[in-house]
């Protein structure tokens, strides 16, 4: 007997939803990946969705790297207004809000790694959410920036700029050839170092060092569970996949608390 209803999603791997329930279960702590995709039934692209992903648009060398930037400073700052413009009137989904519930009612066991710079988590309620790729609302200098430059008093234009020096303001998130916030990465390296189980939501698990994280979960005996409808690069790396939306997935998957006096299951093949 089911102790939930069958989701309308596929299930492939080593288990179906009561296994992945019971691993969530008996998970000491969970560090959640996500990407994307757990923002695309919010109504953000994707970056390599075929049709609608952003990288489908625009080359990722002109639009988000630094040589791109400085080659096109105006047209690279339009594309990322543009993106800001996307982002007004969205909204968290049902994924965003399972993820704050769960962190919310079970204090500590639940770590929030992110590739995503739409701040959906965060306006979902996730705290000390761990943004790998920066934040898309975000500025800072595009150089190093001198006695001169203060962000507040930027001169306005597009992109503004230090009206002493001309350094310019570009956005605060990762381009393609620079490294993560060092400090971000450590924190999640952290994590999963001391996970027992990691979820993988909505990546395509193709842009490192984020995918990484997954095979050092693996590496270090924790489960490792996939959300996602689509094939992923990380799919050979998990336990099991869940073949769903994770807007549908993961409130079937976290919404319910431990029944209290409930035994851990027994351990799963690892
Ligand atoms: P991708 O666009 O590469 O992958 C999105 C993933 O989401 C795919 O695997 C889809 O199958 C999946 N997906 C689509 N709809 C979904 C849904 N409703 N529920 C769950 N999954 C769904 O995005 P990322 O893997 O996040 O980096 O890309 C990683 C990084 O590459 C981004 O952070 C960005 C990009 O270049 C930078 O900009 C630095």
């Amino acid at each position: 007997m089911p102790r939930v209803p069958a989701p309308d999603v596929a299930w492939s791997g080593s288990g179906d939803l009561n296994t992945a329930i019971a691993w969530v279960d008996a998970a000491q702590r969970i560090v959640v990946l996500t990407g994307a995709g757990v923002s695309a039934e919010s109504g953000v692209p994707t970056f390599r969705d075929a049709q609608t992903g952003l990288w489908a648009q625009v080359r990722p060398e002109d639009m988000a790297s630094e040589p791109g930037f400085r080659a096109d400073p105006a047209g690279v700052w339009a594309w990322y207004e543009h993106r800001r413009a996307l982002l007004q009137g969205v909204q968290p989904n049902a994924g965003h809000r399972a993820l704050a519930d769960f962190a919310r009612r079970h204090p500590g066991r639940l770590t929030l790694v992110t590739q995503n710079v739409d701040g959906l988590h965060q306006m979902a309620g996730s705290e000390g959410v761990l943004c790998l790729h920066g934040e898309l609302r975000g500025n800072r200098w595009l150089d190093d920036p001198r006695g001169c430059c203060d962000m507040a008093h930027a001169e306005a234009g597009a992109p503004p700029r230090c009206a002493t020096c001309g350094n310019l303001v570009r956005p605060a998130v990762v381009w393609f050839g620079e490294s993560l916030p060092i400090d971000i990465l450590g924190q999640a390296e952290e994590a999963v170092s001391a996970c027992d189980l990691m979820l993988v939501v909505g990546t395509a698990g193709a842009v490192y060092p984020a995918a990484g994280l997954a095979h050092m979960a693996r590496r270090i005996g924790a489960r490792v569970l996939i959300v996602n409808p689509a094939p992923s690069e990380l799919d050979s790396t998990a336990h099991a996949v869940l073949r769903g939306p994770s807007a549908e997935v993961l409130p079937l998957l976290l919404g319910r608390d431990r029944p209290a006096g409930d035994t851990p299951p027994a351990a799963a093949p690892r």
